[in-house]
């Protein structure tokens, strides 16, 4: 089958048209047909090999399309059914076909009314919204919330899932101000450029500091956040897309001043609680079929894809990108 491969980690230009062996479902998972291929920031790191992964491979943390074929073990899915699905254990998104945990797929429902394009975007970043909010920062009515790079694909998610679970106060940051006016179509009460949070947290929180600051970014941002928690406050570790050196907390600041330091990891949440993320995507695309989270995606030919990429790992871009089937 032809998929978009590297057989090299590096630039870019590294992710090549290739044909590949056609992936087959074993116990407990379905081959799907992709139509659409959810394009992720996380697949710049594979592709730079910052992320581990055996040559060649094939990037795709999500797609939507339709089964093609049942392995064994597997219940409550039938070929031809429309679906989305997180590839995230494998990855395997950007090939004609992919394999998946059937746990990690999600039937879209015909009076749903959720396009195959808007499906393919939904399983990466709004299931890990949702998780994120729900689980790990245990988000309670009331809370005040910080949620870092607010334009990008889960910061927008991340944004509208907390207004929905309750949040007194969602503030987000962005890099420059022509994001904030993006960010701010997403569920944020106030936007600030990032540079604006060397002024004290009392300056956007009325004094009290932050319930829950949420952190894709790392680097500065992270110390930073640290000292912007409201006593009590949890800081959720998710990602590093500064690409900056790994930064040291202070264990003892954490008791001192009664602050809870929580990571996730959708890729690992997935291969360990597969059900339970199939339980979040469901949850994540029903949102998105009423129009209670809304996403803006943006569709891309494949040929596309290595300026896709290049913006991405400039910080370019905003919303979702999604690719058409190869
Ligand atoms: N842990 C998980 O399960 C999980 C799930 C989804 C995503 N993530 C992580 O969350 C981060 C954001 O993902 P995404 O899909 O939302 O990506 P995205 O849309 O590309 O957003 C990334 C944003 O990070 C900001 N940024 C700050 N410093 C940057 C730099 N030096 N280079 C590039 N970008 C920089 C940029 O926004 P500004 O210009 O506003 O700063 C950029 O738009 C990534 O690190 C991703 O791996 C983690």
């Amino acid at each position: 089958m032809k998929a978009i491969a590297i057989s090299r980690f590096g630039p870019p230009e590294v992710l090549d048209f290739s044909e590949v062996e056609m992936p087959q479902p074993g116990s407990g998972e379905v081959s799907v047909d992709v139509a659409f291929a959810g394009i992720n920031f996380v697949e710049v790191l594979y592709r730079q090999g910052l992320v581990p992964a055996s040559l060649p491979f094939v990037p795709g943390i999500e797609v939507s399309g339709h089964i093609r074929e049942v392995g064994p073990d597997v219940e409550g899915l039938k070929p031809g059914e429309a679906v989305a699905a997180l590839t995230i254990v494998k990855s395997g998104g950007y090939g004609e076909v992919v394999v998946t945990a059937a746990d990690l797929v999600a039937k879209l429902e015909r009076d749903e009314q959720i396009e195959l394009a808007t499906a393919a975007g939904v399983p990466s970043n709004t299931t890990t919204a949702y998780l994120v909010i729900d689980r790990v920062a245990r988000l309670k009515a009331g809370d005040r919330v910080l949620i870092h790079a607010a334009a990008g694909g889960v910061g927008t998610q991340l944004g509208q899932v907390a207004k929905s679970r309750g949040a007194s106060l969602v503030v987000g940051t962005v890099g420059s101000p022509s994001k904030a006016e993006v960010a701010a179509r997403y569920g944020y009460d106030q936007v600030i450029v990032r540079s604006r949070l060397a002024e004290p947290a009392a300056t956007f929180t009325d004094g009290q500091g932050f319930d829950i600051v949420i952190d894709p970014v790392g680097g500065e941002m992270r110390e930073r956040s640290l000292d912007l928690l409201a006593p009590m406050g949890r800081l959720v570790v998710m990602g590093n897309a500064s690409g900056a050196d790994d930064v040291r907390l202070s264990s003892n600041q954490l008791w001192l001043t009664g602050k809870t330091v929580a990571g996730f990891n959708l890729a690992d949440f997935s291969s360990r609680y597969p059900a339970e993320a199939g339980s979040a995507l469901r949850t994540a695309l029903a949102a998105v079929a009423a129009g209670d989270i809304h996403l803006e995606i943006e569709e891309i030919d494949p040929r596309a894809i290595v300026e896709a990429h290049r913006c991405l790992e400039a910080g370019q871009t905003t919303g979702k990108l999604v690719m058409r089937r190869l």
